[in-house]
């Protein structure tokens, strides 16, 4: 939620076009207004150029202008604090330093009343604008940058993470509280981003800044300051290029080619975590406990089914943001698992943080982002090895974290082992199905509501498939355990409204069937998503989508490849913003 990134050339060189390019790849995580500002460290003016909405407008905007500056930082937005708009879109700056922004200030308020005070003069409704005029305090009072941000964030509040520059210094000071941050080495660049991919093209060594680090970049060097503000070592890592960060010219938007990537990022996860995923994490374990939000949290739903029935292992499944507010209880012997595609999402951090001290219990992290905030607050981390997932609606990285959970659920039963391992053959087949999902898309694409039907592992399929729907397209989208429809939701059910079920053969068909005969007789737009032996049974005049048999264990990884090709071709009909939908920003870094 909100991107940042601070460039710093090491021998004067323009860093704009870098600046831009790094901004295109961090839009997922927020895209109300875009900005960049730029320095040269020498005590001339900071240039800044902000655009409201989505970065193509800025750059329309820098065509038209001659700047350069051999510091930058750039910053992609996702609002809180004040409406998008070009007064509130990032960078701020104060006289002599520009900032960008990523978490919440949660006392700004009482900030901006002694600011207000000592005369300083705001422009925008944002809360980070008390972050620039704090460090530029701390300045005039004679502290050095770092010293200043340092004492700025001393009386701050909430999670962040910030990227500063100034005009008569040849630095960029970043720092980090629970906000993601990584700081780059490179041959003709430092530099410092949301997450690796924003700088890795720029960088060949990474470092991690812990949490609360204040780091001083410099043309050579950057030294990190810890606890107590001493400095401090952090290891350097060395850059793997990820192929996924590109779109391949076969695709239009990153979301198809991501859904098209899903048997190899499975195979990748499976091969990735097959020595590591064993029976032993279980011992001494009475219950599990799952905490996710969003898609990730269907993912924990679908956990409930496996965990239940295979490890005979009690299982909660609990909305993150929900489950730390009403003081639940951790019993000894709970299994945490967290579940996230960022492993920067806040609600599940800190859900997990009040698990971990409230409880004697182990941890588990699965996340697909590596060193991310999840994996270092976990005692054992599982990654879905799915690659960066550009698209702001999750897909490979939901089937991969389904991968880690059945191989857990699995683990004592050799034969559910082996149907796993024909999962990705399966994926190839399932998405050959696009072009009849095309058929059933314009359908749905005409509509302003859909309802998807599910029963036992597959009613969490259901939930993920509205989700899509409703996070790409925009249409309406609800989805019901198949068995409570006659309870309310049938009364939505009119002539034209599509309802979606999910009905394979398996040992719920028969009762599954029945509630499509309910909606049946009141409703002619239904659309069944079956395999070969259930598709005997159907009526005729029921449209269908017919998948690959597969054993119902195994069932909520394909049947989740048909809901997001529908989602990704129905936004297609209807011309939506298909990788970064409105309002939405795939790294949700506030509460
Ligand atoms: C955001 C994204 C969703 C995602 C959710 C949880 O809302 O738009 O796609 O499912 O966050 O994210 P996580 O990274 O924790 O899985």
């Amino acid at each position: 939620m909100c991107g940042i990134v601070g460039i710093l050339g090491k021998s004067g060189e323009n860093v704009l076009p870098s600046l831009l390019n790094s901004l295109e790849k961090l839009e997922y995580r927020g895209y109300d207004s875009t900005g960049i500002a730029l320095s040269n460290g020498d005590g001339g003016s900071i240039i800044r150029v902000r655009s409201a909405g989505k970065l193509f407008n800025l750059k329309e905007k820098l065509q038209n202008m001659e700047v350069s500056g051999s510091i930058g930082i750039g910053h992609t937005r996702w609002a809180t604090h004040g409406e998008p708009s070009e007064k509130n879109a990032h960078p701020m700056i104060s006289t002599n330093l520009a900032v960008v922004h990523n978490g919440i200030v949660e006392n700004y308020k009482k900030l901006k009343f002694s600011l207000e005070n000592d005369g300083y003069i705001f422009t925008s409704d944002t809360d980070t604008e008390v972050i620039a005029h704090l460090i530029q305090r701390e300045l005039f009072n004679d502290f050095s940058p770092v010293e200043a941000v340092q004492r700025c964030l001393s009386v701050m509040d909430g999670a962040l993470a910030i990227a500063v520059v100034f005009a008569d210094h040849k630095k960029i000071v970043a720092a980090r509280r629970k906000g993601s941050l990584v700081i780059g080495f490179g041959e003709h660049v430092m530099c410092v981003g949301s997450d690796i991919g924003t700088i890795s093209q720029l960088c060949q060594e990474v470092s991690y800044p812990e949490d609360t680090d204040i780091i001083e970049i410099s043309e050579n060097d950057a030294v990190f300051f810890g606890a107590n503000f001493q400095k401090v070592d952090r290891p350097k890592h060395e850059v793997e290029h990820d192929p996924c960060h590109e779109l391949a010219e076969t695709y239009s938007h990153f979301t198809l080619q991501e859904i098209m990537d899903q048997p190899s990022a499975i195979r990748k996860t499976m091969l990735y975590n097959q020595n590591k995923i064993d029976e032993s994490i279980l011992e001494g374990v009475n219950t599990i406990l799952i905490l996710a939000c969003g898609t990730s949290y269907h993912a924990g739903m679908v956990a409930k089914y496996w965990f239940e029935y295979f490890l005979k292992i009690q299982t909660n499944v609990e909305i993150a943001s929900e489950f730390r507010y009403r003081s639940p209880i951790i019993a000894d012997g709970t299994l945490v698992i967290s579940i996230s595609q960022s492993g920067e999402t806040i609600d599940t951090l800190a859900a997990l943080e009040y698990a971990s001290s409230n409880g004697n219990c182990k941890t588990v992290a699965i996340v697909n982002v590596k060193n991310s905030s999840t994996d270092r607050s976990s005692n054992v981390v599982y990654y879905a090895e799915a690659g960066v997932e550009r698209g702001v609606a999750s897909t490979k990285a939901f089937t991969a974290q389904l991968t880690i959970l059945a191989s857990l659920a699995f683990c004592r039963n050799w034969f559910l082992r082996q149907q796993l391992q024909n999962i990705p053959t399966i994926c190839e087949a399932a998405l050959s199905i696009g072009d009849e999902t095309r058929e059933v898309a314009r359908i749905i694409s005409k509509s302003s509501s859909a309802i998807y039907l599910g029963r036992g592992n597959l009613y969490p399929i259901a939930l993920e498939g509205a989700l899509k729907l409703k996070e790409i397209s925009y249409i309406h989208a609800e989805g019901f355990a198949a068995g409570e429809m006659k309870h309310g939701p049938i009364a939505l059910i009119d002539e034209r409204m599509p309802v979606l079920f999910l009905c394979p053969h398996n040992e719920l068909f028969e009762k599954t069937f029945s509630n499509m005969q309910e909606v049946l007789a009141r409703g002619k737009n239904i659309i069944a998503i079956t395999d070969a032996e259930g598709e005997k049974n159907l009526p005729s005049d029921v449209r269908r989508l017919v998948l690959p048999t597969v054993c119902s264990a195994v069932a909520p990884i394909i049947y989740s490849i048909p809901l997001q090709l529908l989602a990704y071709y129905t936004a297609l009909e209807l011309g939506t913003d298909v990788d970064r939908p409105r309002n939405l920003a795939k790294s949700v870094t506030v509460e």
